[in-house]
């Protein structure tokens, strides 16, 4: 088969070596890729958001697969597209992309369908949001309903804060995806990452993972994309994905489908484990970033094989087997990120790096210039690890980390923290 993947990201680093791995696969491409796709396929200088010039690229190179990384693209309606030109796409329609579109989607159909979830309020007068606030008081959260790039969501701890969201978010700070708001109620627990493949009808679970969303060590720091994962999850046990899949997964495919919407796809739940059970903190339609590069390592089935069953509603009787080691990942991030950080420093080590035992790098914000390799983003690399337990996979990960010799970047020291506190216990 010949494969198309969109995207340019750690996560397309680890499909793109994955996908190439399948005995399924003849050529990869990668649109628009960067230096570590290049080394599984050929990178091809596409602009994703041109749709009509996908759909000539695969008819020039009889592409029989597209898989969508990113959510810009899916929500944008790529794969509508795609399957209208009679090429198959992995990844859901635009209909069933707002999923992770429009956070009041979500709500809405967590409330028809009974799905376990913070409860919340929906706004698009400023005064009417600063009113409830002031009932409910804090912390409270503030999201806006639309992609805001990992921007748009505000965990107010004050009421002061909750307010200067709100003026934020009506002011335009966030564009139209602002211009309507979702305020819920505060959840607390421990954050977990669920990830299930759905034809449409019928859903298999994946592995869980974990990130580490905050930059600095201790969980402190601004937000970011995240820092690092590791997976499995310990926090979700069995009996836990088991009601995660009963109570949360099947009811939204099957409420999509019920609406004449199917998704197919990867669909990835953000959950907080709270004292009354698992509840739903947002949907994503897409592999997590950096949880797909800690997926990727532990899938011991073929990953085109089951990407090819969820497009053709044949999931019914897959099965997905996994590696039992832990893979945890560090992410390497330009000095100032998740603010702004300068491009273009020199990266060196990446060859020792990849030597030590079970490691694996992928890159993320990188580029080729010549023969040197260049820092050009605020996530750049994501130094991986297979260990046979999250001891082992960290030690391996920061060994290789330590021989990396990127002064202008910066990873934290501790991911994989509250699984080794268990692990230890
Ligand atoms: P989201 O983009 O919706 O995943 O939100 C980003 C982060 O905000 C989540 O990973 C949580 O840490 C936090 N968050 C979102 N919603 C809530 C909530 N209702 N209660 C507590 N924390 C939340
Ligand atoms: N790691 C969080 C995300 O991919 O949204």
């Amino acid at each position: 088969m010949n494969i198309l993947l969109i995207g340019s990201g750690g996560r397309e680093h680890a499909l793109a070596w994955k996908i190439s791995a399948s005995p399924l696969c003849d050529a990869l491409y990668t649109a628009p890729g960067n230096p570590g796709t290049a080394r599984c396929g050929e990178n091809v200088a596409l602009d994703v958001t041109d749709h009509a010039a996908i759909i000539d690229f695969c008819r020039a190179k009889t592409i029989d697969l597209v898989v969508v990384g990113p959510e810009a693209p899916l929500v944008a309606g790529l794969v509508d597209d795609l399957t209208a030109a009679g090429i198959k796409a992995f990844g859901p329609t635009k209909a069933a992309a707002q999923l992770e579109g429009s956070k009041a989607f979500t709500k809405e159909l967590c409330a028809e369908a009974g799905i376990p979830t913070a409860a919340f309020a929906r706004f698009t007068e400023e005064a009417a949001a600063r009113a409830y606030v002031a009932e409910k008081g804090a912390p409270i959260v503030i999201k806006a309903d639309g992609l805001a790039a990992g921007k748009g969501v505000v965990v107010a701890e004050t009421l002061d804060e909750a307010n200067d969201a709100l003026a934020m978010m009506f002011a335009g700070g966030l564009g139209a995806a602002g211009a309507e708001v979702v305020i819920e109620d505060y959840l607390t627990g421990e954050e977990a990452s669920f990830f299930a493949f759905s034809d449409g009808t019928h859903v298999v679970p994946l592995a869980s993972a974990q990130d580490h969303k905050r930059a600095f060590d201790g969980d402190t720091g601004p937000n970011t994309g995240g820092m690092g994962a590791y997976s499995p999850a310990p926090v979700l046990t069995p009996a836990l994905e088991e009601e995660v899949m009963a109570r949360i997964i099947r009811p939204t495919v099957a409420t999509l489908k019920a609406r004449g919407t199917p998704y197919r796809g990867v669909l990835y739940a953000g959950l907080m484990i709270t004292a009354a059970g698992p509840k739903l903190i947002e949907y994503n339609v897409r592999f997590g970033d950096p949880e797909c590069q800690v997926l990727m390592p532990r899938m011991k089935t073929d990953l085109v094989a089951a990407m090819l069953a969820a497009v053709d509603e044949e999931l019914k009787s897959f099965d997905l087997r996994w590696w039992d080691e832990v893979a945890l990942t560090v992410v390497m991030a330009s000095k100032g990120y998740p603010g702004a950080y300068p491009r273009g420093s020199e990266i060196g080590g990446l060859d020792a790096a990849e030597a030590v035992e079970n490691v694996l790098v992928f890159h993320a914000g990188t580029k080729q210039a010549g023969g040197r390799l260049l820092a050009d983003g605020g996530r750049v690399l994501n130094v991986t690890s297979l260990g046979k337990n999250v001891a082992e996979a960290r030690r391996n990960a920061y060994d290789a980390v330590a021989v990396i010799d990127w002064p202008e970047g910066f990873c934290r020291t501790d991911i994989g923290w509250r699984a080794m506190a268990r692990e230890n216990s």
